[in-house]
């Protein structure tokens, strides 16, 4: 695992966007591994800027979003797919037909296999983008006694309804499960790109930072497995936390 620290949050989503664009330019039918969140929309914002300016194309890029809320169809303005919409797809020159997010009505047996397939589909992701949850969730991988390989269907956490209540009416109106890839979908990529920012994130990133271990209880600790994963954090949150060098 690297650790990145930058100065802001802004810097942080600059480099993740940056990052991404290099992998396009050097790759023009990369695979991208999608999130959404507060934390990602920063670096749609650059990436889609990077595509007005003509710096990068994703006419050929595809992409697997991590998860859906379930009992949301695409075109309910709260599911991922319409966050997608707004703020990467339709500001880009991406075709809709090279782009995935889970479905989060129907069979769900049926849209977990899609889901696991499509993060197979034509090779796994080049790169995985990543927010975590305050409880250490990646996608929606919830901490608990066991962590799910594949795709399925997730019990969202208390602190996870509490943490996405921000983007409803109220927490009342928060889905309580969604479909989500699970950790062998997430560690298939060749390489993560992890972006984090806010106190509320500093036990999970302690745990991916201060030590080696690797616990259920911290689904992000897991990235510790993988050879190739970028964790960038501002100075702040490694500040927070106790980052020595912060
Ligand atoms: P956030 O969510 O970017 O809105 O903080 C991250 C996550 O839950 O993975």
């Amino acid at each position: 695992m690297n650790l990145i620290v930058t100065e802001s949050y802004a810097e942080s989503c600059l480099y993740a966007a940056h990052q991404i664009a290099a992998l396009i330019q050097q790759t023009p039918t990369a695979k991208l591994g999608l999130a959404t969140g507060g934390t990602p929309v920063p670096i749609y914002r650059e990436l889609a800027r990077l595509c007005r300016a003509g710096e990068v194309s994703f006419a050929k890029v595809r992409t697997v979003n991590l998860d859906e809320y379930c009992g949301l169809t695409g075109q309910n303005d709260q599911s991922y797919r319409h966050f997608m919409e707004k703020h990467l797809f339709s500001k880009i020159d991406i075709d809709t037909a090279n782009t995935y997010v889970a479905c989060g009505v129907g069979d769900e047996q049926t849209n977990c296999r899609a889901l696991d397939e499509a993060v197979l589909a034509g090779g796994v992701p080049d790169l995985q983008l990543l927010g975590v949850g305050t409880n250490g969730h990646i996608g929606f991988n919830e901490a608990s006694e066991t962590l799910t390989a594949h795709a399925h269907i997730e019990q969202l956490s208390a602190t996870t309804i509490a943490a996405n209540a921000r983007f409803f009416a109220g927490s009342d109106e928060v889905p309580t499960r969604a479909i989500t890839m699970g950790m062998q979908n997430i560690l298939c990529a060749r390489r993560i790109l992890l972006v984090a920012t806010g106190k509320a994130k500093a036990e999970a990133i302690r745990g991916l930072i201060q030590n080696d271990d690797v616990t259920t209880r911290n689904p992000c600790t897991f990235l510790k497995l993988h050879p190739f994963a970028d964790v960038v954090i501002d100075r702040t949150l490694a500040a927070a936390a106790g980052w020595p060098d912060a």
